[in-house]
């Protein structure tokens, strides 16, 4: 019997997005936050009303300030034995459990927390921003349906809130109760209760594969994953491994006007290229424009930086 020939995709080919790298996007800081000072493998910042010291082993050159300066700090991560809570942290003096801070119309609660960090991750300022733009031009322009924007590993929620505040519907997906639970805290403090966030505590994966059966689409995805995550439920994320397909899933949910597509990757050895290229991949029918690079914190009074993370951004007009 005569083989079946295999049907031609009769659909048209979309263009590829054009590319640009390497982009290095800054931030400088702001009112409630400035990287003070690096070097030795140590790093100085304010968040707030405190400073704190945290390793850093990409400062590998001098501290530029005084060892005055570095001994006022409030607080500094020692990375002792303890597995949970505050006892990483060492205290010069007693520093409360929460603290506020603005970015713009949001505020957002500082805590010490375990693995060293203190829920927020500044270096993201200018995602925000741009998103921010973004959202606020197309809402004004499609007035008949809202802007949909998805936020992956959300975390406290910055990445939500400030989407939210453009005039966006955000859905936010998170593994951890307690990470849910501090982006809800941020809301509240923000008095932005009314805003439409969708609060969503699940596997990003899975959370992902039932909106493509569905057929859900959104108009911006942000997605901040971890090297290695869980789950709720025990499910394993690695992200070396399991972002081609998660991409390919996002690549599903971009509605057809979609605005922009965000990935940021930290803590892991490779390229933005890679991320670059696997993002191309993704959207090689897309068109739009595609720009990658490293997240940067410009010292405060100071020509350094410090490079962060790795990201590559989709924006589809
Ligand atoms: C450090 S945060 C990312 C930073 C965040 N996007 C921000 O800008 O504040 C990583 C988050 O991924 C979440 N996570 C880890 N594994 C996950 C999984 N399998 N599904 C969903 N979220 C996961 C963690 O709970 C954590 O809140």
């Amino acid at each position: 019997m005569a083989e079946m020939p295999i049907a031609p995709d009769l659909t048209p080919p979309g263009r590829a997005p054009a590319a640009r790298w390497p982009l290095i996007l800054e931030t400088c800081g702001w009112k409630d936050y400035a990287l003070l000072d690096m070097g030795r493998g140590r790093k100085l910042e304010r968040y707030g009303r405190f400073t704190i010291i945290r390793p850093e082993p990409q400062a590998m050159g001098s501290p530029r300030l005084t060892p005055a300066a570095w001994d006022r700090a409030d607080a500094v991560f020692t990375g002792d034995v303890e597995e949970e809570g505050p006892g990483r942290w060492r205290f010069s003096g007693s520093v409360p459990e929460t603290w506020e801070m603005t970015y713009g119309p949001v505020r957002y609660l500082g805590r010490f927390m375990s693995f060293r960090h203190v829920g927020v991750f500044p270096e993201q300022a200018p995602h925000w921003d741009w998103v921010g733009d973004k959202i606020r031009i197309a809402a004004k322009a499609r007035r008949e349906r809202p802007v949909r924007v998805l936020n992956l590993f959300g975390y406290t929620g910055l990445a939500s809130l400030l989407p939210a505040v453009a005039g966006a519907q955000v859905t936010h997906v998170d593994a951890s109760k307690k990470a849910i639970a501090y982006a809800r805290e941020n809301q509240a403090l923000s008095g932005l209760d009314e805003l439409p966030v969708r609060w969503i505590c699940e596997d990003a994966s899975k959370f992902v594969a039932r909106e493509v059966r569905r057929g859900n689409t959104y108009d911006g995805i942000i997605l901040d994953p971890p090297k290695y995550g869980r789950g709720p439920k025990g499910e394993v994320w690695d992200l070396f491994t399991d972002l081609p397909e998660m991409l390919a899933m996002l690549r599903q949910l971009l509605s057809p006007d979609a605005l922009f597509m965000i990935l940021t990757a930290y803590a892991i050895r490779a390229s933005f290229l890679s991320i670059h290229e696997l993002m191309a991949e993704t959207l090689a029918q897309q068109g739009g424009l595609l720009e990658s690079g490293e997240l940067v914190i410009r010292e405060e009074n100071g020509t350094r930086c410090l490079s962060t993370s790795l990201f590559s951004r989709w924006s589809g007009q």
